[in-house]
């Protein structure tokens, strides 16, 4: 059985207090996150040892949103996987499309950046994802295979073993446009035979979680698709009551 993950991602999001409100109010209601469930918040990195002293003792677990290629050093306005992980966090969020697209983030940079993460002991959670356009000239398929080839499935097994994927089709981030249980569950499959051709059975346990417009009334029937054993949130994890309801919507068998 395959882990499921739900992961919160808050972007850019709150202040230090409005923060911790939010990690307080998961906090206090932490008993209703299903057994099996893993629950992950990844605020920005300020707030990351603030929220670390209120979680450190329950079930949610700590992610950052990234890290830096280099181990240490002068590479001013960085943090690193060690400082991450020092921190209290053990999951890393690595080539989310914001960062992609905003700030250049290739196949070398999230090459290195994932092998920092697993050389400091973090989960990354590796996303790959088409835009609109690849999606409707039919290369969705094309462009997360070259994704996941670039730096997933270079790793050694053992470094694999440890990662998380997420599929984010870059149109439903932030749109309100989620992919159908259809489509996500295809490409889920796709993602996982790519991964089979190179791990074998490994693949088999890769928990592999869908991002965009997840909310709590399309998580259900997300969810219930084969392939998809969670999900990368962004607004949707910023209320608690919608990050709850959406970790609770996993079928029950
Ligand atoms: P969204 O973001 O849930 O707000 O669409 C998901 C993500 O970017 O991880």
């Amino acid at each position: 059985m395959r882990q499921k993950i739900v992961a919160g991602n808050w972007k850019m999001n709150t202040t230090i207090e409005e923060g911790m409100a939010l990690a307080q109010s998961l906090l206090e209601r932490s008993s209703e996150i299903p057994q099996r469930v893993t629950m992950v918040v990844a605020p920005p990195f300020t707030h990351l040892y603030a929220v670390n002293q209120q979680i450190r003792e329950s079930k949610i677990k700590l992610g950052a949103q990234n890290c830096a290629t280099h181990e240490n050093g002068a590479y001013t306005g960085e943090v690193s996987a060690q400082m991450i992980s020092s921190v209290g966090c053990q999951y890393v969020i690595i080539g989310h499309s914001e960062r992609r697209e905003y700030y250049g983030e290739e196949a070398t940079i999230l090459n290195k950046k994932i092998k920092q993460a697993l050389s400091s002991g973090l989960i990354p959670i590796f996303c790959v994802g088409e835009r609109l356009e690849q999606r409707e000239s039919d290369h969705h398929f094309d462009v997360v295979e070259t994704q996941l080839k670039e730096v997933v499935t270079i790793l050694n097994p053992s470094d694999f073993s440890k990662v998380v994927i997420a599929y984010e089709p870059v149109w439903a981030i932030g749109t309100g446009k989620t992919a159908t249980s259809e489509q996500a569950q295809e490409m889920h499959a796709f993602i996982r035979k790519v991964l089979a051709q190179h791990f074998g059975t490994l693949s088999a346990q890769t928990p592999i979680l869908y991002g965009g417009s997840c909310k709590p009334s399309n998580a259900t029937e997300l969810f219930a698709q084969p392939d998809i054993d969670g999900g990368l949130i962004g607004g949707a994890s910023l209320q608690a009551e919608d990050f709850l309801a959406i970790a609770k919507s996993f079928p029950l068998t």
